[in-house]
């Protein structure tokens, strides 16, 4: 078995059924079938009618079905009386019951001693391996196969192979089953079924879509087939002899067709075509095409089995869920494997699925686009239901742009959708399609939802700047909010395309004008500290949402534990906002106002979305914030792969296996976007443990391969001119047909902390502290102390006022330091250069001899005196101190300063620590750390060593991240 391809299901458990149902779906764009078993579950009717209500999907309880079976076809949609536009769920035709002596194989109830489901991701084939102890005596030995033809996508394929250790009868029975239902709800309104020569079912239902969907199945295998049926249901049941060392085979091939096909043939037609091909020989066809799919794609991880497997799990959806050739569907929020979101097209399509297309299959990413330029028509109509010009592209969006959402929150307010639309087309155009594209069938989206936005604005009196009220961004627990930063940066984004290309599509040079004031014109809110993005206006001022009190249960999410109320006066996120936000726009924004974004919003967000966690993983990876990245890159990978926990019951999270793919190519590999950058760029943090990183990449019409490694990146250009790069921050090109690898950056600069590090002064801290600690009565050890290290004086204060028994006013918070001053700098007199602490001048000439920048990076005010003292008052090429910074130790301001001041790159400094604080601070600046002293001893330490005098220049200089 070829490893990093299989999926497995090692044993039956009804509690885990549906979520491997979802799972391991089949499809091949066309047509989807989940992985139910073919002999079904008892107690499990797929006919039962039930009302499901619109609700807050999630916080929404699924129905408990022990299993659900789903058969789509991208497009065939039906009309719900709650829910409006449904994918529906058509007639199952994967049946095929076995039985012995009256007794049915059931993998619930027969007695089962070896069972084993894999889906080959390679070859997009599902295989069930089991061995049935009949009660009647035989041990069989059961295969069943099975697969969707990529090469001939109306067909799908089955096999089984039965093997039993005595000669024994066995009654099969297949056909279809159209008794099903749609989230409980019957679109059928009329069903037609039928047996056929040769041994087969016909199917006809007339949905109340208006669609026709045909069905048809037939069983090869000697046997004397008689049908067997109601009305709704078919099958046909022979009677077959086994005999032991002989295999029995039996196929079943069904083929499907719809009167929305562009070229209307009957199921008969596909079979037909297919009949003189053999099952190996479909099969084989079938598998080249998968391969040949994957070519184009195929994410490689070595190092890491676990992420490789879920990689290739996303890529796999996301390639059988994208239907070729027709741009009248998208990818629906399930990804054709659940009803969960009606078979909806979101957000999801631009956000988060298309990028995955537009840099592996422009051609695929082409038809998504397209879906959104030919569904102007229902934009338009949402609009004008809204009582606004232009066009209104819905939240929740059926085949003909039509706003299905029922929920009037997101359907009334997430207008962010129409700007992703603009965002998506301006996103082809950039990776594939070029400008022509804009000024070409894009124009008059662009245009129309121009139109739609200048309406949509709001001034207020005396305000020159337009204001986008009442929205709602990204996150879904702030509902109806003013100025959405998110929300007005992609309006801007949209308007500004609309004013350079308008005029293709008839805009006048006044809506131009328009549509360039607004873009300009609409704020970004910020907090009155303006390093904070503020979400929306007054984010600020909504309530705690108070965790700890009532997030009892972290593996559920918030909103199922709460009233919904709670969630929107609150401050609690559903999923990142600002963030994605700045992952859309990383120009925008400094280092140091993505980190503000980070610390600010982090503890207030859920992640209770799926899309969330990758979000996060990629703009940790921009912070080089490598354990938050891990973190979040393995909550997003298991989504789908959890069946303990649901997983893909529902269906798949297509765009959270899209963010899967953004979170290795955007995150881990660091590369930047068409819209962001105009050259093919690389920028890795890999996880520890991934040895290797290689993927292809389609970049703005050339092909080529990256690999990346702890210790280099490798890019190999495919297509016939140079392919301009940017690697590690460096401008550079790589000539056609050929391959060119940059060395990983070396340490360019050590920034070395001082108190503890160069110099024993941690001693005299801790002295001038406990004196006044003395002096006014309160508690203080070498314990407190040690959370002083590193820490600012005012900050260090605070700790030990934690002890004090009354409160100080500021006042007389700033006389107490200032007295603790007075006593630790009467110490420092008496300094010389003799106080270096042993090995530092060792290793400070050593480095300098190798040409190393070095710097000081200290919290200390004192910094400039201590230096001075130690005769080093000129010898760093860079001090950052105190004096400089706004925010001590753990906050990396200070080191950021001094790689700064070094002119160098966080990833080309080493910090030397000997505190917990500074520990911390140099890991969230994204840089590599050497811990001495006490630090030494803290386990999440990677280099470490007692002091600067047991450790080797080589030693130190090859510490990483
Ligand atoms: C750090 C020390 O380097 O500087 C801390 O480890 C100290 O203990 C801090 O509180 C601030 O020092 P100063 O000299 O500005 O009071
Ligand atoms: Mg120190």
């Amino acid at each position: 078995m070829k490893e990093g391809w299989f999926i497995e299901e090692r044993c039956f458990n009804p509690a885990t059924a549906k979520a491997f149902e979802g799972l391991f779906t089949l499809g091949s764009g066309y047509l989807h079938v989940r992985g139910s078993l073919e002999e079904h579950l008892r107690d499990a009717p797929q006919n039962e009618t039930y009302t499901r209500l619109p609700a807050n999907v999630t916080s929404e309880k699924f129905r408990e079905t022990r299993a659900k079976w789903g058969t789509y076809v991208p497009g065939i949609f039906g009309p719900h009386p709650l829910l409006n536009s449904e994918m529906i769920n058509l007639p199952w035709f994967l049946g095929l019951e076995l039985s012995v002596a009256g007794e049915k194989l059931d993998a619930e109830h027969s007695r089962i001693p070896a069972y084993r489901r894999t889906l080959d991701l390679e070859t997009a084939v599902l295989r069930r391996e089991l061995t049935w102890q009949t009660a009647a005596g035989p041990t069989i030995s059961v295969i069943f196969e099975r697969f969707v033809s990529g090469a001939r996508p109306h067909l799908c394929l089955q096999r089984l192979t039965l093997r039993s250790d005595r000669s024994t009868e066995i009654t099969i029975r297949g056909g279809i089953d159209a008794d099903v239902r749609t989230n409980g709800y019957d679109h059928f309104r009329e069903t037609r079924l039928s047996p056929t020569d040769p041994a087969g079912v016909r199917c006809m239902v007339q949905t109340d879509g208006g669609d026709e969907v045909f069905i048809e199945t037939r069983l090869i295998g000697a046997a004397d087939w008689r049908p067997e049926g109601e009305s709704r249901r078919w099958a046909l049941v022979g009677e077959l002899c086994l005999h032991p060392d002989q295999p029995l085979l039996l196929e079943k091939r069904t083929a499907v067709s719809t009167s929305r096909d562009p070229a209307v043939l009957t199921p008969a037609h596909y079979l037909d075509e297919a009949a003189a091909a053999s099952f190996d020989t479909l099969h084989a066809e079938h598998a080249e095409h998968w391969r040949n799919r994957w070519r184009s794609c195929d994410v490689r991880v070595e190092g890491d089995p676990e992420s490789q497997l879920a990689l290739r799990a996303s890529l796999y959806h996301l390639l059988r869920a994208h239907v070729a050739d027709d741009p009248r569907v998208a990818i629906d929020a399930k990804g054709f494997a659940g009803e969960a979101y009606w078979g909806r097209f979101f957000w999801d399509t631009e956000m988060y699925l298309l990028p995955f297309f537009l840099y592996t299959d422009p051609a695929r990413a082409r038809t998504l686009v397209d879906f959104r330029v030919q569904s102007l028509a229902g934009a338009k109509a949402n609009a004008q239901r809204y009582g606004y010009a232009g066009a209104r592209y819905a939240w929740e969006s059926d085949a003909h742009g039509v706003e299905c959402c029922p929920n009037w929150q997101y359907a009334d307010h997430e207008v962010h959708v129409t700007a992703d639309v603009a965002y998506g087309l301006a996103h082809y155009a950039a990776a594939a399609g070029g400008e022509e594209y804009l000024r070409g069938p894009a124009a008059a989206v662009l245009v129309e939802t121009g139109r739609y936005w200048l309406e949509r604005l709001d001034w207020r009196p005396g305000d020159p700047r337009p204001h986008l009220l009442g929205v709602m961004g990204p996150d879904e627990y702030t509902p109806i909010s003013n100025d959405n930063s998110y929300t007005n940066r992609l309006v801007a984004f949209a308007l500004h395309l609309a004013a350079t290309h308008g005029e293709a599509a008839g805009a006048t040079a006044d809506e131009q004008r328009r549509f360039c004031g607004a873009a300009e014109g609409l704020p970004i809110p910020r907090h009155s500290d303006p390093t904070l993005v503020l979400q929306c206006e007054g984010f600020d001022l909504l309530a705690e949402p108070a965790f700890d009190r009532l997030w009892i249960d972290r593996t559920r999410t918030f909103a199922a534990q709460v009233s919904q109320e709670r969630l929107y006066r609150s401050k609690c996120l559903k999923q990142a906002d600002v963030l994605m936000l700045m992952a859309l726009f990383p120009h925008e924004f400094t280092d140091e106002e993505v980190r503000c974004a980070w610390d600010y919003y982090l503890p207030y967000t859920t992640h209770d979305s799926s899309l969330s966690a990758g979000i996060h993983a990629i703009v940790a990876a921009r912070l080089r914030l490598k354990d938050e990245a891990w973190r979040f890159w393995n909550a997003s990978k298991m989504i789908d792969l959890d069946t303990a926990h649901g997983g893909a019951a529902e269906g798949i999270h297509i765009a959270g296996a899209a963010a899967n793919w953004q979170v290795a190519i955007f995150g881990f590999a660091g590369v930047r976007t068409a819209l962001q950058a105009q050259r093919l760029t690389i920028e890795p943090l890999l996880p520890d443990g991934w040895s290797r990183l290689a993927f292809p990449i389609r970049w703005k019409g050339q092909g080529a391969f990256v690999e990346i490694t702890p210790d280099a990146v490798v890019i190999t250009n495919h297509s016939s001119s140079p392919l301009e790069v940017t690697v590690f921050a460096t401008p550079d090109s790589v000539p056609p047909a050929s391959s060119r690898a940059w060395p990983s950056p070396a340490i360019r600069g050590v920034i070395f902390d001082l108190d503890g590090v160069l110099c024993a002064t941690d001693e005299s801290h801790y002295l001038a502290w406990k004196k006044l600690a003395d002096e006014e009565g309160i508690a203080f050890d070498r314990r407190v102390n040690e959370r002083l290290k590193g820490v600012g004086r005012m900050d260090s204060l605070d700790i030990i006022l934690e002890k004090a028994t009354r409160r100080y006013t500021p006042e007389e918070k700033a006389a107490l330091a200032e007295r603790k001053n007075d006593t630790y700098r009467q110490c420092l007199q008496a300094m010389t250069p003799a106080d270096l602490l042993p090995g530092a001048e060792a290793v400070l000439h050593g480095l300098r001899q190798r040409g190393i920048k070095l710097a000081v990076g200290s919290s200390s005010r004192n910094a400039p005196l201590i230096l001075e003292r130690l005769g080093l008052g000129s010898f760093f090429d860079a001090v950052a101190d105190g004096n400089d910074i706004r925010r001590s130790k753990p906050d990396p301001e200070v080191f950021l300063l001094a790689a700064e001041r070094l002119g160098l790159r966080p990833r080309e400094c080493l910090v030397v620590e000997d505190a917990a604080a500074g520990v911390e601070a140099a890991r969230r600046a994204g840089m590599a750390c050497f811990a001495v002293g006490e630090a030494a001893g803290l386990p999440t330490v990677r280099y470490r060593a007692a002091s600067l005098a047991a450790i080797q220049i080589e030693e130190l200089l090859a510490a990483r991240l």
